[in-house]
């Protein structure tokens, strides 16, 4: 299959053209790989069956695990959904459009491969100016994960879905760099209380200010119990993975550097090439292995937006291992070191 590449080079002055281009694929059951705020997403008109299993299809992705459907106003959510429930109404209030996708009872409008064969439906309303215009101008929702090789990190400029996705989907929309990096905050709104099943930028603080009581899911607490199954379905893959073994090294900085060298040496010892990921802070702490700065400890923004570039660049260097400071898990942290902790598959020393 051949890729349009299309660039909007300013988002917040949209080419009218790319989108009309790009909205008549989505209506006409394509694929098209576009910028979101968090990261880029491979989209599929929602409502067809067929669109959803080119997206599993062209992911190489499981198709148990289910599709954020994305609107672009109030009106297409009702015919997605069972009900709104108050907690909903509250948290569009407070946080739509933006990184925070809700779970609802879902509605027969919503096909099972769009919902993995679920009775609920993820739903999220983006921010990004290219993906509002794409999603309004197709006039349907738009099936979204993110556009990278189920698997492997998620794509933050439209190179990393160039690697990933070339030659698999009609239409590629180069929108330069996302904004936050990591994606969305997935909330289950269909229980008792609110359950966050994906730590995101919209922290759970930010949800009990508007919402009160939110529980965590037990599979982002206590990950390495194998009888604690997720219930986003995708949670329990092994996720944003570099292709070299990675490990986290927590602590404080000073020791934590101290025993990275020591691992460091050991490795291009046996003649691997060992890659580190530490901060702007950190660097000047470490003498072998190829040094990657993640960004600023003191502002983790930065860490997130970075992360999945980071891992990939080292894909692409080729590195055999890499050892990574670990974060903090306030606030954005916990969505930082949740990924982290998975590409690295939980292994974690502490020192
Ligand atoms: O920021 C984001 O959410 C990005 C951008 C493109 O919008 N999209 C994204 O989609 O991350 P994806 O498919 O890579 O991740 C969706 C996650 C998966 O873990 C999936 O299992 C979960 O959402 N999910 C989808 N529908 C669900 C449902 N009905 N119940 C529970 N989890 C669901
Ligand atoms: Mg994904």
């Amino acid at each position: 299959m051949e890729t349009r590449i299309r660039k909007i080079e300013n988002p917040d002055c949209i080419t009218q053209s790319v989108i009309d281009e790009a909205a008549k694929i989505i209506r006409s059951g394509g694929l098209v790989a576009f910028p979101t705020e968090t990261v880029y997403g491979l989209g599929g008109n929602a409502l067809d069956e067929s669109a959803a299993n080119k997206i599993y299809q062209a992911k190489g992705r499981p198709s148990d695990n289910p599709l954020i459907a994305h609107i672009a106003n109030r009106e297409q959510l009702y015919p997605l959904v069972k009900e709104v429930p108050r907690a909903a109404e509250i948290l569009m209030e407070a946080y739509w459009p933006g990184p925070l996708t809700i779970i609802f009872k879902r509605s027969a409008a919503v096909p099972n491969s769009t919902t993995g064969g679920l009775d609920t439906v993820a739903v999220r309303m983006p921010e990004h100016p290219v993906a509002r215009a794409l999603i309004e101008s197709a006039g349907v929702p738009v099936a979204a994960p993110s556009a990278n090789i189920s698997g492997r990190p998620s794509p933050t400029n439209a190179l990393h879905v160039r690697e990933d996705l070339m030659g698999k989907v009609d239409m590629i929309i180069d929108g330069g760099e996302v904004g936050i990096g990591l994606e969305s905050t997935i909330v289950d709104l269909t229980g008792e209380i609110p359950v966050i099943l994906r730590p995101g930028s919209i922290t759970c603080d930010m949800l009990k200010e508007v919402l009160g009581e939110v529980a965590v899911d037990k599979a982002i607490l206590e990950p390495l119990k194998k009888e604690v199954k997720p219930k986003a379905p995708g949670m329990k893959y092994r996720h944003y993975a570099p292709k070299a073994d990675l490990i986290i090294v927590e602590g404080e900085p000073e020791p934590v550097a101290e025993r990275i060298n020591v691992l460091t040496q050991e490795q291009v010892g046996k003649g691997r090439r060992v890659g580190i990921i530490g901060t702007d802070e950190s660097e000047p702490l470490y003498a072998e292995g190829i040094f990657s700065s993640i960004g600023l400890r003191a502002d983790e923004s930065t860490i997130a937006h970075n992360l999945y570039r980071v891992l990939r660049d080292f894909d692409r260097m080729e590195v055999d291992i890499i050892y990574s400071e670990g974060f903090s898990e306030n606030k954005l942290g916990q969505a930082i070191m949740n990924r982290l902790s998975k590409a690295a598959g939980y292994r974690i020393i502490k020192v």
